[in-house]
C-alpha cells in the first residue's frame, strides 16, 4: 500500500463533514466509539473494506461489525428475532454488538462479513460517532483501529502511533469513556455470549430474563476473531500477580497493590479499571526495558472483570 499522510481532524462540523467526505470517496477514517476507536470504510464498498484489512493486516476471515445510527436503520440490514429486538431496546446505543441473521441484497461487501450468512452490528453511543453516521448516511464497517493483534486504541494518538501513514484521517474525539470493546451477542437463534465486553453480561441476563449461553459450551463457531494471542503488548504480560514477578513492571488493581508501576483502580472499581486497560498497557510497553515483563494483579471476574479478564488472557497468550 502506498503511504498517506495520516489528518488529524477536530471534533467540531467541519471535523466531521471531512470524515463522511473521504469515506464517500472510499477511504479510511479512524473515529472514537464509547468503547474503542473504530477504523471505519463505507460498508457497502469492497475496495473500501479490503482497505480496513490491508491496513490493520487482518485476516480475511475475521468478519467486521457494522455501525449505524439507530435500531431501524438496522432492521433494514439483518432479521431481528424477539431477543434481538428487546436487546437493542434496551442497550442501544451503547457497548453491544448484535449478531443477526444477513438479509438477502442488504447491499454489505461480502468481505465485511467474511462470507456468514449473519452479521454484526452496532448503534453506538458516542455523540461523535453517531453524528458522522448520520452525516455520512450508509453503514460504516469498523474494527477497532490498531494493527491486527496489539492493543485496541482508547484515543487518537493511540490510533495515530499504530496506522499513522495508513489511512486517511482520524477524528479527534479524546479518550474512550468504557475502554474495552462492544459485548457481541448471537441472536441468529438463541442468545450466545460471543465476546464478553463493555456491557456487562449479567446486565444482559438481567434484561432476557435468563442466563446466557456461553459461545464455547455449545459446538457452533463463536466469533471467529477471539484469537488466542491478541491485545498484545510487546512485552510478555504475566497475570494473577499480587506481587510482581522480579525485574517486572506491574499493573497493579486495588488498594493493596501498592508500589504499582500503574494501578487500574485504586479503589477497586472495575469500570475505572476497565476505561484505563488499555491506555495503561500502551504506557507500560512505552516504560519497559527490552526483555522487561508486565506482571498483572488478580482481578475480579464479575460485571467488567470478565471481560478485563478475558482482554488480558489474551494479551498474556503466547505470540503466534
Ligand atoms: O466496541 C467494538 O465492538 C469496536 C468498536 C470500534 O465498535 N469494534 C471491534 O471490532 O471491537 P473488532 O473487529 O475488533 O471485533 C469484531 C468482532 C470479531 O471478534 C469478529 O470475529 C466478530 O466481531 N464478528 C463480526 N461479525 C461476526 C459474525 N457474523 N458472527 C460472529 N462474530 C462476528
Ligand atoms: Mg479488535
Amino acid at each position: 500500500m502506498e503511504p498517506v499522510s495520516t489528518l488529524r481532524l477536530s471534533d467540531q462540523q467541519c471535523g466531521i463533514s471531512q470524515a463522511s467526505r473521504i469515506l464517500n470517496d472510499g477511504g479510511l477514517v479512524a473515529f472514537p466509539t464509547e468503547t474503542v476507536y473504530g477504523l471505519g470504510a463505507d460498508a457497502t464498498n469492497d475496495v473500501a473494506v479490503a482497505n480496513i484489512f490491508d491496513a490493520k493486516a487482518r485476516p480475511t476471515f475475521n468478519p467486521l461489525i457494522v455501525h449505524l445510527p439507530s435500531l431501524t436503520a438496522a432492521r433494514k440490514i439483518a432479521i431481528f428475532n424477539e431477543h434481538a429486538i428487546r436487546l437493542a431496546e434496551t442497550f442501544w446505543p451503547g457497548p453491544l454488538t448484535i449478531v443477526a441473521p444477513l438479509r438477502e441484497n442488504a447491499g454489505i461487501s461480502h468481505l465485511v462479513t467474511a462470507g456468514l450468512q449473519s452479521i454484526a452490528i452496532r448503534v453506538p453511543a458516542h455523540p461523535l460517532a453517531h453524528d458522522i453516521l448520520t452525516d455520512f448516511g450508509g453503514p460504516i464497517a469498523a474494527p477497532s483501529a490498531n494493527p491486527s493483534g496489539k492493543i485496541s486504541p482508547t484515543t487518537a494518538d493511540h490510533v495515530l502511533s499504530g496506522l499513522s501513514g495508513r489511512i486517511q484521517a482520524v477524528v479527534d474525539g479524546g479518550a474512550c469513556d468504557v475502554g474495552l470493546e462492544s459485548t457481541i451477542v448471537g441472536c441468529v437463534d438463541t442468545p450466545t455470549l460471543l465476546r464478553p465486553g463493555g456491557l456487562p453480561s449479567e446486565a444482559i441476563e438481567a434484561c432476557l430474563g435468563h442466563t446466557l449461553i456461553a459461545a464455547q459450551e455449545t459446538n457452533k463457531p463463536s466469533a471467529p476473531g477471539q484469537l488466542k494471542s491478541h491485545y498484545a503488548p510487546m512485552a510478555q504480560v504475566h497475570l494473577n500477580q499480587s506481587v510482581p514477578e522480579k525485574g517486572d513492571l506491574w499493573l497493579g488493581f486495588g488498594p493493596n497493590a501498592t508500589g504499582a508501576t500503574l494501578n487500574l483502580s485504586r479503589s477497586g472499581d472495575l469500570v475505572e479499571a476497565a476505561a484505563n486497560l488499555f491506555g495503561y498497557l500502551h504506557r507500560l510497553d512505552g516504560f519497559a526495558n527490552p526483555g522487561q515483563g508486565i506482571s498483572v494483579s488478580p482481578i475480579p471476574n464479575q460485571g467488567l472483570g470478565r471481560a478485563i479478564n478475558d482482554r488480558l488472557q489474551r494479551a498474556a497468550a503466547p505470540r503466534p
